[in-house]
């Protein structure tokens, strides 16, 4: 029954096949991919050391922005036209962070990945009016890490967060030296946050979701590199680190190198691994984070590519195989970067170090409590009308509702949540923890997910410890829900406190 809003009836797949020509059409006048001028170097975002200044100050933007298609589009960002600085912090830091709102419209900033609370986390609760400023602060204990920042305004994170409203906070404990990794910025170490874009014909970036990305969603058919297509990075000849974060509301990323030379995975989301992880290709869901190795040592350029996402909701029944021909974006590989060895340029680490953590990820606490969640996309009562779908997004049977608390977890306790779904793959994050996958889909966890999380692919069944070290009260609870940020904007959606019981 949960599957039946999926399936048309012979009236409806016509009607639908006709809007699907017309779309076809449109998508191939707006989704071409934009022709640029010359292949440009890859910026990297400008570096804010909290640390050293003693405070973070932000402000949400509008702008004009070029991704190299020689015109503006219209953008957001943070002290910038578009994303954000990259601020490095460490791992037990305090500062006082102001976030200034000169957007016309509400937004938040959320913190993900930091170990925060509830009241600091800059989500939907902690709205700031437009002209408004939020002044608050940054008081962590953790693990050194890649998190970032994003906005998570109500039912509008999806297109603030496209437009530009993100950025990456380096989690640094001054430790990488010693364990062999390349940390001196934009030198051998640097952040790639990726995004997926659709332009116009006139290379105006536009997010302009149809139903069927509402459903599943949007997925652009450009990529953009920290805001430029098909741009190049030179590196030092021996070993680089590639921060990376997929900040895009719905692609899944599968990375590989065109020579085929490995990818070493030594972080994920919420600290390092406890050895290199070799890989061929990487897959990165939204809101992933991946700290990885390469070696350039034999000097030779070498291409990122990009395989076709693999999340493209192929178990969605008969109306996903009209659509899938619709968008070319799922099913096409794109160059993601071109990096050039160059001589010129001072290398400091040659070897892949051997070890990386002394205190690699593992539960070390009894667990208190056994959750249970459902991530749904089933159709309400009303389920189809015309040719527009009505899909409930729902965890548990339920939509986001701000007012509702669904349930408190112990404070310092770890807890056992299995998150089911099922017809397609949602990437399940939650606030205010950092855990561990046990198994996916009744097997060990892939490697890549063998340290510290804070999103996860669910493609079945996950099921995952986690731990909760600070207080949200009611009304500053944290929220667990789809990365997708469509679905998430769509209800897939809860909420929970934590604190005494
Ligand atoms: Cu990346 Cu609730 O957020
Ligand atoms: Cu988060
Ligand atoms: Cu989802």
């Amino acid at each position: 029954m949960r599957r039946r809003t999926f399936l048309i009836g012979a009236a409806g797949a016509m009607g639908a096949a006709a809007s699907v020509g017309a779309s076809v059409l449109m998508n191939r006048f707006i989704g071409a991919a934009p022709r640029l001028a010359k292949r440009q170097k890859l910026k990297m975002p400008y570096l804010i050391d909290a640390n050293k200044d003693g405070k973070v100050a932000l402000a949400a933007m509008a702008g004009t922005f070029d991704f190299g298609t020689g015109v503006a589009s219209q953008t957001l960002g943070y002290n910038g036209a578009y994303l954000g600085p990259a601020i490095r912090l460490a791992p037990n830091a305090e500062v006082p962070v102001t976030v200034e709102n000169h957007l016309d419209e509400l937004t938040t900033l959320h913190w993900h990945g930091l170990s925060i609370e509830g009241a600091y986390d800059g989500g939907p609760h902690q709205p700031i009016a437009p002209g408004g400023v939020w002044s608050t602060h940054i008081a962590t204990r953790q693990a050194a890490a890649l998190a970032w920042y994003h906005s998570h305004a109500h039912g509008r994170t999806a297109p603030q967060v496209h437009s530009g409203l993100a950025g990456v906070l380096l989690i640094d404990d001054g430790g990488d030296k010693d364990f062999g990794i390349p940390n001196s910025y934009g030198e051998d170490e640097f952040v790639l946050v990726l995004q997926d874009k659709r332009f116009d014909a006139f290379g105006r970036m536009r997010y302009d979701p149809s139903d069927d990305d509402a459903l599943l969603g949007f997925r652009g058919d450009t990529i953009a590199v920290n805001g430029q297509i098909d741009p190049y990075l030179d590196v030092p000849p021996g070993l680089v680190r590639l921060r990376l974060l997929n900040a895009s509301n719905a692609r899944f990323f599968t990375f590989s190198f065109a020579d085929g030379r490995p990818l070493t995975l030594i972080g994920t989301d919420a600290g390092r691994l406890a050895a290199p992880l070799p890989l061929d290709s990487l897959r990165m869901a939204p809101a992933e984070r991946c700290d990885i190795l390469v070696d350039f040592s034999n000097g030779s350029a070498v291409m990122l590519w990009s395989r076709p996402d693999s999340n493209s909701g192929m178990s969605l029944g008969p109306l996903r195989e009209v659509k899938n021909t619709l968008n070319t974006g799922h099913f096409r590989s794109f160059p993601v970067l071109d990096f050039r060895p160059s001589s010129t340029m001072k290398s400091s680490f040659a070897r892949i170090p051997s070890r990386l953590n002394p205190a690699p990820a593992q539960i070390d606490r009894p667990v208190s409590q056994t959750r249970h969640f459902t991530l749904d996309m089933s159709g309400g009562e009303s389920g189809m009308e015309g040719m527009t779908m009505k899909v409930r997004m729902t965890i548990n049977g339920q939509l986001l509702d701000m007012s509702r608390s669904d349930f408190r977890v112990a404070l310092g306790s770890s807890e056992r949540w299995i998150v089911s779904t099922v017809m397609m793959a949602h990437p399940f994050h939650v606030h205010g923890c950092r855990f561990k996958v046990i198994s996916e889909d009744g097997a060990p966890p892939r490697s890549e997910n063998s340290g510290w999380k804070d999103v996860v692919v669910v493609e079945k069944q996950v099921e995952l410890i986690a731990e909760f070290d600070n207080p949200a009260n009611d009304s500053n609870p944290y929220m667990y829900h789809c990365h997708i940020l469509e679905h998430e904007d769509a209800g897939m959606m809860g909420q929970f406190s934590v604190g005494g019981v």
